[in-house]
């Protein structure tokens, strides 16, 4: 054989090779991408409920809450992992406060790297937001206050320093407040803490060999880290004991990237009452409800004596492409909580057929139509600068601002300081579960929303709010901006506040 012939047909050999082992990884890497743990969980564990935070009242008549971010180790069930959590291991308590009340947090960061405390969904001063301009450094305390002035709702809190908040979110630090109503609650909704009205906060994680999290992006994704194990409330494969005939399911959707779509294994309706930022106008019957990251949904879901039924999340449509979809959880399914009916039910009132009045924000007196469009981890095309305030808005008025996500992966988009309500889906009413008022949206892939809201007070030229993709890497990577609140005639000021303590609360040293 002449060597140069020998020389073609190894190197053709060694091609043929190669690419039958490339072929063998992608096929690999598709299959290996799609989870479903459908009927495949043995639900062990009894489902922890954050316990409520305890308050005092003080000489101002405020509430007051202690919040204590600190590393521990938490025990998920099957494994135990080095984690963080406010005041505790993982996640934290659950803060409710009534409507009208003033409200005070110590919060000390216990932590050896600083960190910040949001009140996610909360209506309330630029400066006690608790956005990447209130960085609180180890060992060191904030103390926002501020008073709760928005309808009854499911809100949550977590870390939201720039470029880390993946992190601090994924090794626990998050938790729910809720916000009531000052009379009582809505008649005929459940509402006992941890017996018939339980937060459900759902996270994908993901375990290395020796129990702990593993942190880093998940190979092949272009959302950051999308696990494969889910826990509810810090706990996997977890049951519920059922006593009562109706049960409400705060459920948050606390993961770094993962969309889940909500329903139950045998297809049973449920009741949707409640979304972001507060009660929906009226219960809708639906089978499914779909939650990107930061979303909250409240459901009523009805139970009969003895049965079990397990909460699933099934593949959610993405509306993205097919790559997106397997590569980044959109194919995939999991069997998330089981509800164990007892043989002997509480009675349960009859669910209202009118819950909240919501009154509509007319678009055509919006002052302002803003458009946004999402695409790689830009916003408009810029990245977040904590330096650069993005937009100014007039105090005490209304805006419209038109979202689309220009690209076929999954983007979601928050807005701090207000809730907002969608006037339309590509020109179409919105459907139930986005008919009342919300701050976080999935944005389907080249689908226009227009949303409105009012910013009606807390104007403060020099401290902005946030809005970005809650999509927390895409976050960090500066798929955000920053906007301030102005009396009418006032110009934007330079971002005040940040790195060093003067971010708004007072600071000291815990
Ligand atoms: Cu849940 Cu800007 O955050
Ligand atoms: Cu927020
Ligand atoms: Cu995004």
């Amino acid at each position: 054989m002449r060597p140069l012939r020998r020389v073609l047909i190894v190197a053709t050999v060694a091609v043929v090779l190669l690419c039958s082992a490339g072929v063998a990884g992608v096929a690999w890497m598709f299959n290996s991408k799609t989870i479903s743990t459908a009927g495949e969980i043995e639900f062990v564990h009894a489902l922890p409920v954050p316990p409520l935070a305890p308050s005092t009242v003080d000489g101002q008549g405020r509430r007051v809450f202690e919040l204590r971010a600190q590393t521990g180790r938490h025990d998920f069930g099957d494994r135990t992992a080095d984690t963080w959590g406010f005041n505790g291991a993982y996640l934290g308590p659950t803060l409710r406060a009534a409507r009208g009340e003033q409200v005070l947090v110590n919060m000390h960061n216990e932590l050896d790297e600083e960190t910040t405390v949001h009140w996610h969904g909360m209506h309330l001063p630029a400066r006690m937001d608790g956005g990447p301009h209130q960085m609180v450094p180890a060992g060191q305390s904030w103390h926002p206050t501020w008073k709760v002035d928005q309808p009854a709702a499911t809100l949550w809190y977590h870390p939201h320093p720039h470029g880390e908040t993946a992190k601090h979110v994924y090794r626990g630090l998050a938790g729910m407040f809720i916000v009531d109503e000052p009379t009582s609650s809505v008649g005929g909704l459940p509402d006992r803490y941890g017996v018939d009205d339980v937060p459900v906060i759902v996270q994908d994680k993901r375990f290395s060999r020796n129990g702990n999290l593993r942190e880093g992006n998940t190979l092949f994704s272009s959302v950051g880290l999308i696990g494969d194990t889910i826990v509810v409330n810090g706990a996997t494969a977890p049951y519920l004991d059922v006593t009562t005939e109706r049960i409400r399911l705060r459920v948050l959707n606390a993961s770094n990237a993962r969309v889940f779509d909500f329903g139950f294994a045998d297809d049973r309706e449920f009741a949707l009452v409640g979304t972001d930022g507060g009660l929906l106008t009226q219960p809708y019957r639906m089978k499914k409800v779909m939650l990107s990251p930061g979303e909250r949904a409240e459901i009523v879901v009805d139970v009969r004596p003895g049965e079990r039924t397990v909460l699933r999340s099934f593949a959610p449509d993405l509306g993205a492409d097919s790559m997106t979809e397997r590569l980044n959880g959109g194919e995939d399914t999991f069997d998330v909580l089981e509800l164990r009916a007892a043989d002997r039910l509480e009675e349960s009132p009859e669910l209202p057929s009118r819950l909240a009045d919501i009154p509509r924000l007319d678009p055509k007196e919006a002052a302002e139509t803003r458009k946004f469009t999402l695409s790689g981890t830009r916003i408009n095309g810029e990245a977040m600068d904590m330096d650069r305030i993005d937009l100014t808005v007039t105090k005490g008025t209304t805006e419209v601002w038109e979202l689309t996500s220009q690209e076929a992966l999954q983007h979601n988009f928050h807005v701090h300081d207000v809730q907002f309500q969608v006037i339309d889906v590509a020109g179409a009413k919105p459907p139930p579960h986005l008919s009342g008022w919300k701050d976080t949206l999935y944005l389907r892939p080249n689908t226009k929303f227009r949303i409105i809201a009012r910013f009606a007070d807390h104007s403060d030229p020099n401290m902005p709010y946030m809005y970005h993709c809650h999509i927390l890497y895409h976050e960090d990577e500066g798929m955000m901006g920053q906007f301030v609140v102005v009396e009418p005639g006032q110009k934007a000021g330079t971002p005040g506040g940040n790195h060093g303590g003067h971010g708004g609360g007072h600071q000291g040293h815990g």
